[in-house]
């Protein structure tokens, strides 16, 4: 299979080519990256050049709102999956307009080369298979007090911050397109990851930072909020099922089933560096910050045969713990350029 990633030097998509390169030997990616600032195009420079360079991947540097571009590296793939996007909720609320611009129109964009390739596709080949990547944070909060309320795939979209309504938007016009065309588009809703390659912007990766840093960690308001952790690799294999086995025009909630409060995050951090609560400084909360995400992640589990099965703490937030220690050399130029 040809697999157009969007995003690849990002987060969630680096780790994504390095999953799918490893469990599917015969597996081609192409990454469409713009290398914004959470792009980085050394999260996979091993994979470009000298003898760790891997023939099975190739990076192109580009934005998904270049029509001409899209259509061009989708007529060449079997599949796309997309996880180009605008992803800090912090950044939206300060200006929401990169937010729109990458997230609702490059994602049109992208479904339109679809369509103009589809149109010339041999019947025979079958559909190209689009997943578009997106997020819990769409279907708005949970409150804290009912534990059993979790989101499905049947919760309706009522996303709260400008980040989760521009993600939102771009759900709609994938499942439109799914609809009005008849394109092969699944949709993937995944709670909050975690894990190595992670921008230290997030609350994760900021807060091993700032502490390898001698720094305080920043918590919002009473600590309480929720957050439904996920190991990232986890993600790219509930991604990459959902590819092979997943139906048209279905959306699939993925979770962790790792319910933590921001309070509780932030002391198993410190536990695991062997440091106290003095280091935290509380802050004023986000505006708007969603309570609660959770997912009930029945249908990956059922129909694709899915389960978490690298995200279970405190082992796997140890982990990422060591890898960001490990890896100084990896974050500290990425805080150094935003200072
Ligand atoms: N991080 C999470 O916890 C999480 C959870 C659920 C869903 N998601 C979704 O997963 C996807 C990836 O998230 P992430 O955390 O890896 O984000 P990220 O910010 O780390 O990476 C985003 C990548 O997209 C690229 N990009 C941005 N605008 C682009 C454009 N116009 N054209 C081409 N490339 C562009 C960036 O250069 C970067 O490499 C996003 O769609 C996000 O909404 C993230």
């Amino acid at each position: 299979m040809n697999i157009l990633i969007t995003g690849g030097c990002g987060f969630i998509g680096s780790n994504f080519v390095r999953f799918v390169l490893r469990e599917r030997p015969d597996a081609t990616l192409t990454n469409l990256d713009k290398l914004t600032y959470s792009g980085n195009r050394e999260n996979l420079r091993d994979l470009e050049a000298g003898d760790t360079r891997n023939e099975r991947y190739r990076f192109v540097e580009g934005d998904i709102n270049d029509a001409e571009l899209a259509t061009q590296l989708i007529a060449e793939c079997d599949a796309v999956v997309h996880m180009a996007a605008e992803s800090h909720v912090d950044r939206s609320i300060q200006d929401a307009r990169p937010f729109v611009v990458t997230n609702v129109l490059g994602t049109q964009t992208l479904l339109d080369a679809l369509q103009r390739c589809e149109k010339d596709r041999p019947r025979d080949a079958g559909p190209r298979v689009f997943v578009h990547v997106s997020t819990d944070e769409v279907f708005g909060d949970l409150p804290l007090d009912q534990p059993d309320l979790k989101f499905t795939e049947d919760t309706p979209i009522a996303p709260n911050s400008p980040y989760a309504a521009s993600k939102a938007g771009s759900d709609l016009l994938a499942a439109a397109y799914h609809h009005t065309f008849g394109l092969d588009v699944r949709i993937t809703n995944c709670s909050n990851n975690f894990g190595p390659y992670q921008y230290p912007e997030k609350v994760i990766p900021l807060f091993i930072t700032n502490l390898m840093e001698g720094k305080t960690v920043p918590l919002y308001g009473d600590g309480k909020n929720v957050r439904d952790w996920l190991h990232v690799e986890d993600h790219c294999e509930a991604v990459l099922a959902v590819l092979e086995r997943g139906k048209a025009g279905r959306r699939y909630c993925i979770g962790g089933n790792n319910e933590r409060s921001n309070l509780e995050l932030t002391h198993q951090i410190l536990d695991a560096m062997g440091l106290g609560e003095d280091r935290i400084q509380p802050v004023a909360d986000r505006l708007g910050h969603d309570r609660r995400y959770a997912i009930d992640a029945t249908r990956v589990r059922d129909e694709l045969g899915w389960t978490p099965s690298r995200s279970a703490w405190p082992a796997a937030l140890d982990d990422t713990v060591a890898w960001y220690r490990q890896n100084p050399q990896w974050w500290q130029p990425l805080k150094a350029a935003k200072a």
